[in-house]
């Protein structure tokens, strides 16, 4: 049986386009057997011009690792420019290559029609809902009974947290053992509590102090969880995620975020995040999560209370107030 051989200059050109097309549809179909992701994962492009490039330099040794290698590899370029494919097919060839070269540069060079940018509104208020205007956090002044019931827990030494801080404070329990749970608070208003609860005088003052720091404490480890990764430690919108995104997250310390609405826009915000954001405030959509999918109310407000807090920062009130 004879062998069909086929060409260098062609088995080159062959093995380009299944390297090609190894890289650009291949590894992706790969990846996505692998993950099992709904979508495959495409080769960056600079990792495909290295793989392109390095296969170039591969066949390039090949072809001239020898003399007759290379002669091999040039006969049919040889046959083509003298003629031997027909002269019409060398003549659609030699103007097709100028021709698509000429049409990329051109492609690359032309000034394009930019889209223009929109200007986004951080603060729409076109589909915020006005019953939300009045919403208050019902965290910020706690009632005369809340407060009670707070003195009662401290003095049967029986503070419940919420649960996800809970078991941190029952481990350092076990660790350290102290006399009253309100010690793993080392100072401030908790500290005072807890000697006037020892003396057996509480002050209602003191008491709606301390709560307010216990929601505070709670807050604070929420937005840990929550939102630290995009709004970042500082609450300046640089967490480790921040450079992700095209539109970035708030900088809740800058004068013209939260402190500029009312308590009730910011928890409808949170509430909705991006998805929740009418046209004006769409260019470059925005990455803020909808909370309300994954955070009850209460935890959104005691974290709405961290995040004023922690950015020094008070809402607007309210015109009806
Ligand atoms: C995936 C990143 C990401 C996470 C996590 C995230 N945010 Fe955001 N957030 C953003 C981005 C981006 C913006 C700016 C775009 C916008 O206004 O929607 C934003 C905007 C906001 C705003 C609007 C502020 C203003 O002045 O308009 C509030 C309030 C906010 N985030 C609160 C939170 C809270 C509270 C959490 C945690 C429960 C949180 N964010 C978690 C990305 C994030």
């Amino acid at each position: 049986m004879k062998k069909i051989r086929i060409g260098s200059f062609l088995s080159v050109l062959l093995t380009l386009l299944f390297i090609y097309a190894l890289v650009k549809w291949g590894i992706p179909a790969m990846s996505r057997e692998i993950t099992s992701l709904p979508f495959p994962l495409p080769v960056p492009g600079t990792l495909m011009f290295f793989y392109m490039v390095l296969t170039i330099v591969a066949l390039f040794l090949y072809v001239t690792f020898s003399e007759e290698g290379l002669t091999d590899f040039l006969r049919p370029v040889k046959k083509f420019l003298r003629g031997g494919y027909t002269k019409i097919f060398r003549a659609v060839v030699l103007t097709a290559i100028p021709a698509v070269i000429g049409w990329q540069v051109y492609e690359i060079v032309v000034p394009k029609v930019e889209v223009p940018s929109a200007l986004r509104i951080q603060h729409p208020s076109s589909n915020f809902p006005k019953s939300f205007e009045a919403k208050k956090n019902p965290f910020s002044d706690p009632t005369e009974a809340e407060v009670d019931a707070f003195i009662e827990q401290a003095k049967a030494n029986e503070v419940v947290f919420i649960p996800q801080v809970q078991d941190d404070i029952d481990h350092w329990a076990d660790e350290s053992e102290p006399d009253h749970v309100l010690e793993f608070f080392p100072d401030g208003p908790m500290k005072k509590l807890l000697a006037q609860v020892q003396d057996g005088n509480v002050d209602k003052a003191t008491a709606k102090a301390a709560l307010l720091e216990k929601t505070l404490y709670e807050g604070r480890a929420l937005y840990a969880m929550n939102c630290r990764a995009c709004h970042g430690d500082s609450v300046a919108g640089d967490g480790p995620m921040a450079d992700g995104f095209k539109l970035r997250p708030i900088d809740f310390t800058d004068n013209g975020t939260i402190e500029t609405i009312v308590e009730g826009y910011t928890f409808w915000r949170v509430t909705n995040g991006g998805p929740g954001l009418p046209t004006e405030a769409t260019p470059w959509d925005s990455a803020m999560p909808e909370w309300k999918l994954s955070l009850t109310e209460e935890q959104r407000w005691r974290i709405i209370l961290a995040e004023y807090n922690l950015a020094q920062k008070t809402p607007r009130i309210p015109e009806s107030h």
